[in-house]
């Protein structure tokens, strides 16, 4: 198994007492499957990813990635958040270069903006690449950011509601992107989303966390491949009806295990 989560939790400290926000929680990705996971708001969602990143360690339990215990960041990992953060001086490219610049300082100049440059062409927006952020939209901005986590072409791309915050056509749009984007930089992907069909649209597989402490509830594999770039199909009646299976799944999650 490629990303093993095993029997992991986790808490916050603070002054007087310590917060449980995720408890026994297990579950595993196999190499270049694509999983969402969802849950309701404060189950540790975007502590999980944390972890995954091994930006921090879980107190008990441990992730193993290829079977090697994960105790530091890896540069073999992608993140991209709700909100993309990207910096105001530098223009889209430059921005989409900084991993680089971090992990791969041996690249020269020239190659990292070809790198960029490429990604940037897959996201359509070559023309963009001179532009500073504040002169982008919301979607083109989250595009950026979907090339800047995988500019330095990690195995895993972690995403944490990066289409959140966009309205529903930009976002239906990104979600072709991100397909196109997997079938050509070829990574494992772990989508944190409460949208059900972006969910459904995009994995093979969507993991349910109860509340907190979050803990898999439940582990549906959609079985439902969308070739096709259309999103048409999530209308269909095989999709619809994954979508009313979802749904109850989350709402049995509620009630306590
Ligand atoms: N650094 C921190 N210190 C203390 N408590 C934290 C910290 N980060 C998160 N928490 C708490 O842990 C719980 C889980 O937070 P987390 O952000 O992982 O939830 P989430 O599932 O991502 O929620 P949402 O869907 O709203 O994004 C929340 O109660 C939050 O207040
Ligand atoms: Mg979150």
């Amino acid at each position: 198994m490629y990303i093993n989560i095993k029997d992991i939790s986790h808490k916050y400290s603070n002054e007087d007492e310590d917060l449980l926000v995720l408890k026994d929680l297990s579950f595993s990705v196999e190499k270049d499957k694509f999983v969402s996971i969802v849950g309701p708001s404060g189950c540790g969602k975007s502590t999980l990813t944390k972890l995954i990143a091994g930006l921090s360690m879980p107190y008990k339990g441990k992730i193993l990635i290829s079977g090697t215990p994960i105790n530091s960041p890896r540069k073999s990992i992608g993140m991209a958040f709700q909100n993309p953060v990207l910096l105001e001086w530098r223009t889209t490219v430059d921005n989409i270069c900084l991993p680089l610049e971090i992990v791969s300082p041996q690249m020269t100049r020239k190659q990292k903006i070809e790198r960029a440059t490429e990604l940037l062409e897959m996201v359509g927006l070559k023309d963009f690449s001179q532009s500073r952020p504040s002169q982008l939209s919301g979607g083109m901005k989250q595009r950026v950011s979907l090339c800047r986590s995988l500019v330095h072409r990690p195995e895993i791309l972690i995403l944490d509601e990066p289409f959140g915050a966009l309205d529903a056509f930009t976002r239906e749009g990104l979600w072709r992107t991100l397909k196109d984007l997997k079938t050509s930089e070829n990574f494992t992907c772990i989508l944190i989303t409460h949208d059900l069909r972006e969910a459904i649209y995009l994995s093979d597989e969507v993991v349910i966390l109860t509340d907190r402490p979050g803990t898999v509830k439940k582990s549906v594999k959609t079985n439902f491949q969308i070739n096709s770039n259309s999103v048409d199909e999530l209308y269909s009646k095989e999709a619809t009806e994954m979508l009313a299976f979802l749904r109850k799944q989350i709402e049995l999650s509620h009630t306590k295990l």
